[in-house]
């Protein structure tokens, strides 16, 4: 998604500006643009594509000036351009914009009727116009942010320059994040900390409805009515992890190959043996406080939202509490029935999902206790949340979610114990047992991947396909979701997931000779009924590759395909399903061409809704 970087200081700004800009890259992008102002003139450079097209743009016009603002843009009004690509210029008045004006097309019309001619397709452009024509009739910079802040409806986080103001630069935001980095006189602006925090470690988070006036070395912060406000730095004292792919051809591979240590990590340090318990460290909830909800709201999207329906699964029939999952875009609209009494938990890899923020946000208004499960420390779910369960998953650059996944499973197979052992549903003994089968769960996801060759074999015999049915019952049907978008995003196969007993009220009519039907058949209480669906299938001509457990003769032999995935215990077989998929949907995408790590129309970090 949209990523802003600005400095201000007294170096050039460029090579500041383009760090921070690939710093940003993984959140996904598909245009850039720079603009550094120097003895007054704003000069702009804008590529479409990565940033490379950018960097040569660059060294063919070489560009000056220790003030500048920088974009990469994921386009959601117009399509990927340079003229769409930000900043935008309007009179003296440069823009870089992340978020949405949803009132843009009212404004456009309104500015239009007023003169003002428009270059690009974007929501964004209107703010540049809107700010220069302030500025003409206030003659203040400051004045003219304010007054046109007033009129935007939506979401934004953004960095202005004005040519008639050449020492100032204006940040503001509302709804979208935005983090100010201090060194002494200088000044770095970013979207996210990764940008700016190789150059200072001081950083003050803005709020929705703040700007911040950078002039002549100084920093004043301002509510966007005008009104001065104090803000104090904080100390960051994580550092950036580095974004390499240590011999792979790819990050996806990389990070799928890093699950044995990945859940190592979110492992570490949280498990009492002798006690049956764990502890994790950011619930900051006792006993009898957790004890006092009346139920679980779990909150998220995409693959977060398929860990939170399994999560449903295993907290439900581990802890006997009732836990409602919930679609983030959805939650965030309908009034949803939540109170002091509900412990409500968004699941965010990234922590800055703007419709998950959004929930949260929601959730806050009604009183909610709030304890999310989230990778990216100190990102702006976890900040707001009144507890945190990082997943330790280290940085994740593939656009397709494969370790952070499997860390919130494993982040919800700990919460569980911690909740059942609080109020009693879970005895030490059995705490004791889940805990063993969690140790032994690296070295079965290590064995899990040997699987490959077998994996690939499968991608091949049924690479022309154009669709695929994924089935699963309990704990799988999450997991045949999770498989199906694995496969969706990455390799453009349509792909559909179905709780494998509700094929006869309709998918069932999808299955013919060429249609690929994935059966998740682990070795659980389901395993009978599963068999029972599968010949349902095979009765009907459909292709069927089961997945099954190790030990298992008998489900596969009416199978195309089987694939035996070692067996860890009802509850974390899930993981090792959940793998064995990532490198189904891998194969299908690396055998036909696709780019695992940055799929088409797809961002990592979605900070727009
Ligand atoms: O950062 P988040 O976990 O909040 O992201 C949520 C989704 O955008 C994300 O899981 C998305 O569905 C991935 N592309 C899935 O692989």
């Amino acid at each position: 998604m949209c990523g802003i970087v600005g400095y201000m200081g007294n170096q050039d700004a460029t090579p500041v500006i383009m760090n921070g800009l690939k710093m940003l890259e993984y959140r996904g992008y598909d245009s850039a643009g720079i603009c550094t102002m120097d003895d007054g003139t704003a000069e702009i450079r804008r590529s479409s594509g990565k940033l490379i097209n950018l960097e040569r743009l660059i060294k063919d016009k070489p560009l000056s000036g220790t003030i500048g603002i920088g974009h990469t843009r994921w386009a959601t009004h117009g399509k990927a351009s340079v003229t769409n690509a930000h900043p935008h210029k309007s009179g003296s008045v440069v823009v870089v914009h992340n978020g949405i004006i949803e009132n843009y097309l009212a404004l456009k019309d309104e500015l239009i009727d007023r003169g003002h001619a428009f270059i690009s397709e974007t929501d964004s452009e209107v703010i540049s116009h809107l700010i220069d024509e302030k500025y003409e009739l206030t003659g203040s910079f400051e004045k003219a942010v304010q007054l046109a802040l007033k009129e935007l409806h939506g979401a934004y986080a953004l960095c202005i320059l004005n040519q008639k103001d050449e020492k100032t630069l204006i940040a503001a935001k509302s709804g979208s994040p935005m983090v100010v980095g201090i060194r002494g006189d200088e000044y770095f602006i970013a979207s996210d900390m990764p940008a700016i925090i190789s150059n200072t470690r001081e950083m003050v988070i803005m709020e929705d409805g703040e700007m911040a006036v950078f002039r002549e070395g100084r920093v004043t912060f301002f509510t966007i009515t005008g009104e001065e406000i104090a803000k104090a730095s904080r100390h960051v004292d994580w550092s950036p992890l580095k974004a390499e792919k240590n011999g792979y051809p790819n990050f996806m591979l990389k990070e799928i190959h890093e699950q044995p240590q990945s859940i190592k990590n979110v492992i570490a340090g949280r498990l009492l043996d002798e006690k049956g318990d764990v502890f994790l460290e950011g619930l900051n909830l006792n006993d009898c406080e957790l004890n006092s909800f009346e139920k679980l709201c779990l909150v998220a999207c995409g693959t977060s939202w398929h860990a939170a329906l399994v999560g449903k699964y295993l907290i439900e029939e581990q802890c006997r509490i009732p836990v409602d999952v919930e679609i983030a875009s959805e939650f965030r609209y309908r009034d949803p029935l939540i109170s002091g009494k509900t412990l409500v938990i968004p699941i965010s890899q990234s922590g800055e999902t703007a419709d998950t923020l959004a929930a949260l946000r929601e959730a806050r208004g009604k009183n909610a206790h709030i304890v999310s499960i989230c990778n990216v420390v100190d990102s702006s779910i976890a900040r707001e949340s009144d507890g945190v369960i990082y997943t330790h998953a280290g940085l994740e650059i593939g656009v397709a979610s494969t370790k952070a996944f499997t860390t919130q499973l494993v982040a919800l197979y700990l919460l569980a114990i911690r909740l059942g052992r609080a109020n009693g549903t879970i005895s030490q003994e059995k705490g004791q047992e889940m805990i063993v089968e969690l140790s032994g769960l690296p070295a079965h996801v290590k064995k899990t991947l040997e699987l490959d060759p077998q994996i690939e074999e499968i991608a091949c015999e049924y690479l022309t396909s154009w669709d695929a049915i994924y089935l699963g019952r309990g704990i799988s049907y999450p997991i045949a979701l999770e498989g199906a978008l694995k496969l969706k995003e990455i390799s453009y196969i349509h792909a559909d997931g179905y709780p494998a007993g509700e094929m006869k009220h309709g998918p069932i009519a999808l299955i013919d000779r060429e249609m690929p039907v994935f059966i998740l058949a682990p070795n659980d209480r389901h395993l009978i009924k599963v068999r029972s669906n599968m010949e349902e299938v095979i009765t009907r001509g459909g292709k069927v590759i089961a997945f099954c457990s190790e030990g298992d003769q008998e489900t596969g032999r009416r199978a195309e395909f089987t694939l035996k995935i070692p067996w860890a215990g009802e509850i974390l077989s899930a993981v090792l399903f959940a793998v064995a998929l990532q490198l189904l949907a891998y194969n299908f995408a690396i055998l036909k061409g696709k780019d695992v790590d940055q799929p088409r129309n797809l961002a990592k970090s979605v900070t727009v809704e």
